[in-house]
């Protein structure tokens, strides 16, 4: 155990470490909520109560994130994966035709997705240097009638971030932003769709965050599956059917807990003093390197490698041993990866730093 609560310093790319304030305030009115003598877990999502809960998370979230009073905020389930259908189904409205940037692998399950429902053209991509930048674009590379175009602002697997926001002139631009949500601070006015699956930056999972500007609402073909239209969760205030309550409770949680703390930017401040200081340390080291460019490198996902994949394994075992978990990088590519969203405070950083050291020193002879 890492911290003096019994509790470890989680690296998870998510679900991953949350405000332990927060949980401890959910945790005090898990059986009474505010003295109405039941769970939020087992209230009527048509209550007074819960309505209050949705009303304040949502009224949270456009402060927290300056959301223009033309945009919409859906509270939905099936996380970032379903949205991978959800905007093609609703986006592409006029040509059928929609322009992906690949930048990892939940892009190309994106574009792969899309694929199914339309003309999809990949307009830019870094598989060749296995997602290890992010590619510059400029407005003359998309087509002139997509419907729109997508991005994925923060590659959770390989460790990566736009360090720009692509312009596409009048085509609307669509962002994942699952890994990334709630660590800067967005102009949400040059985006016509932002999605966030809840459980990095937010709450557990079960909630997914769609911020979508009103204009594109209400063009999906008739025949689609109805939860799968964004008008019918508009018109019904997230409650078109029972919502993941629970969750959207903590997200609430975790809003207020951010505004209380003086909102985006000191969390933004920390985060970049969090991975500047994890970085640097990798950069001056003989044992790790980060394959990351340097201009495309994630403040929430560090990703770096040995060089040598069974010193990599040994390394992620000790480190579990002593209360540093889920450094494993992805399945797919190995290596380690540090997620350091939001709630992990800076001495889990600094004690994986020293653990790191000690590590280097006992291997490198
Ligand atoms: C950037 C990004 N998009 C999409 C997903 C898929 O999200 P979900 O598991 O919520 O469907 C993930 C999962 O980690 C992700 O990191």
């Amino acid at each position: 155990m890492n911290q003096n609560n019994g509790r470890v310093y989680n690296f998870s790319a998510g679900p991953s470490m949350l405000p332990l304030e927060v949980m401890e305030n959910v945790a005090k009115e898990l059986t009474n909520y505010k003295g109405c003598g039941q769970s939020v877990m087992e209230m009527s999502h048509r209550s007074k109560e819960f309505q209050a809960i949705i009303d304040e998370a949502d009224k949270n979230l456009r402060t927290l994130m300056n959301i223009p009073e033309n945009y919409k905020v859906l509270f939905l389930q099936g996380g970032g994966t379903l949205q991978f259908s959800m905007v093609p189904m609703n986006l592409l409205r006029k040509s059928g035709k929609a322009d992906y940037l690949v930048t990892g692998a939940w892009a190309k399950k994106a574009a792969a997705e899309a694929k199914k429902f339309g003309d999809i053209k990949i307009v830019a991509s870094s598989e060749e240097a296995i997602f290890s930048y992010i590619p510059q674009v400029k407005r003359e590379d998309f087509r002139e009638d997509a419907d729109y175009v997508h991005i994925t602002f923060n590659n959770t697997i390989y460790g990566t971030h736009f360090g720009y926001i692509p312009d596409t002139g009048d085509i609307p631009l669509v962002a994942d932003m699952s890994s990334c949500i709630l660590s800067e601070e967005i102009d949400v006015s040059k985006f016509g769709l932002i999605y966030a699956g809840a459980q990095k930056n937010i709450a557990p999972a079960g909630v997914t965050i769609v911020i979508i500007r009103e204009d594109l609402i209400g063009f999906a073909a008739k025949e689609i599956p109805t939860y799968l239209d964004y008008k019918v969760h508009a018109e019904n205030g997230s409650m078109y059917n029972t919502p993941p309550c629970f969750t959207i409770y903590v997200a609430g949680e975790v809003f207020s807990h951010i505004l209380k703390n003086g909102g985006i930017p000191p969390l933004h401040q920390l985060d970049v003093e969090k991975a500047d200081k994890l970085y640097k340390y990798i950069d001056e080291s003989k044992l790790y390197s980060c394959p990351v460019q340097e201009d495309s490198r994630s403040l929430m996902n560090v990703v770096f490698v040995t060089g040598d994949a069974d010193l990599d394994k040994k390394f992620v075992a000790e480190a579990k041993a002593k209360g540093l978990v889920n450094l494993g990088g992805h399945r797919s590519i190995g290596g380690m990866r540090a997620s350091i969203y939001n709630a992990m405070p800076m001495e889990g950083v600094e004690t994986l730093i020293a653990f790191m050291k000690a590590f280097e020193a006992e291997n490198v002879k």
